[in-house]
């Protein structure tokens, strides 16, 4: 019979270390590095690169050895995952980016983290979707407030989401998804409407939250951030073939602190 467990966020880390996950992020990092669109915004909104910065979810370290890589040099980065922790010190051991500190922690309890609690960091980044791969609306609020409190005053934070309302096929589907959950007919793992919890051959299990734009708009206000540019990626820069079949369409997000 299938499980009827609701997803934690225990759930979606054994779905990261799962080997499946670890060797599918640890190619990424190895071999595609930053997206073009996240190349465009961050030299757009990271002008200072000797400010220190901090990566949430930066899982093998794709993006994180594509930051060090365009000369931003004063690096943190965590995931909650330590098989992929492993990986990313590893490739950076490998490409000479040692001093980037990769730290296990949880994005919605930074406290926990002293080298993360103490620091005081100039720009925030959570890429590829991993701030909506945390299960339940109050817990991605209680990261995006942890994000806010160890970040300065003006300093930037840029994620994405997949949007849930993007093209007239989604919104059918979603409209469908939404007379299921009005009889109590969804996916009885899920928490929320808007997740979704599927497996991919190459990929393994993913949880995943798709917002609405009014959802991300109300998350931002309440955890402090000021909201300052959102666009989809296809609007920022045209990807390649590898990076389009690595991850589909998505919205960017940029906030500043109050
Ligand atoms: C889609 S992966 C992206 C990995 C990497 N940033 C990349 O682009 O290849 C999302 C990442 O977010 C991490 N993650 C999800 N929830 C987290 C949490 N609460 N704390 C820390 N990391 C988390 C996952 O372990 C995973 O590595």
């Amino acid at each position: 019979m299938p499980s009827t467990k609701k997803i934690t966020a225990a759930t979606v880390r054994a779905d990261f270390n799962d080997p499946v996950a670890v060797v599918h992020y640890a190619r990424a990092a190895h071999f595609m590095g930053l997206w073009a669109s996240e190349r465009v915004l961050i030299e757009r909104h990271f002008t200072d690169q000797s400010a220190p910065l901090l990566e949430a979810g930066c899982g093998a370290g794709r993006a994180t050895l594509g930051l060090w890589d365009a000369g931003y040099h004063n690096l943190t980065a965590f995931d909650f995952a330590e098989e992929l922790i492993d990986q990313a010190r590893s490739l950076a051991t490998e490409r000479g980016a040692a001093p980037i500190r990769f730290l296990h922690a949880d994005a919605t309890a930074l406290e926990k983290c002293h080298v993360i609690r103490d620091t005081s960091f100039g720009g925030a980044l959570f890429l590829f979707n991993g701030l909506m791969q945390i299960p339940g609306r109050k817990n991605r609020r209680a990261a995006l407030g942890e994000l806010h409190r160890v970040c300065a005053p003006g300093a930037p934070l840029l994620f994405t989401t997949h949007d849930r309302e993007q093209t007239q096929v989604e919104r059918a589907l979603w409209r469908l998804e939404a007379l299921r959950w009005e009889r109590g007919e969804q996916d009885p793992r899920l928490l929320e409407f808007g997740d979704r919890y599927f497996e991919e051959v190459g990929t393994g299990r993913t949880f995943m939250h798709l917002p609405d734009r009014t959802e991300i708009l109300a998350d931002l206000a309440a955890t402090g951030w000021t909201h300052t540019f959102d666009a989809l990626r296809k609007t920022v820069a045209a990807e390649s073939r590898a990076v389009r079949d690595f991850s589909d369409e998505c919205r960017f997000w940029v906030a500043h602190k109050n």
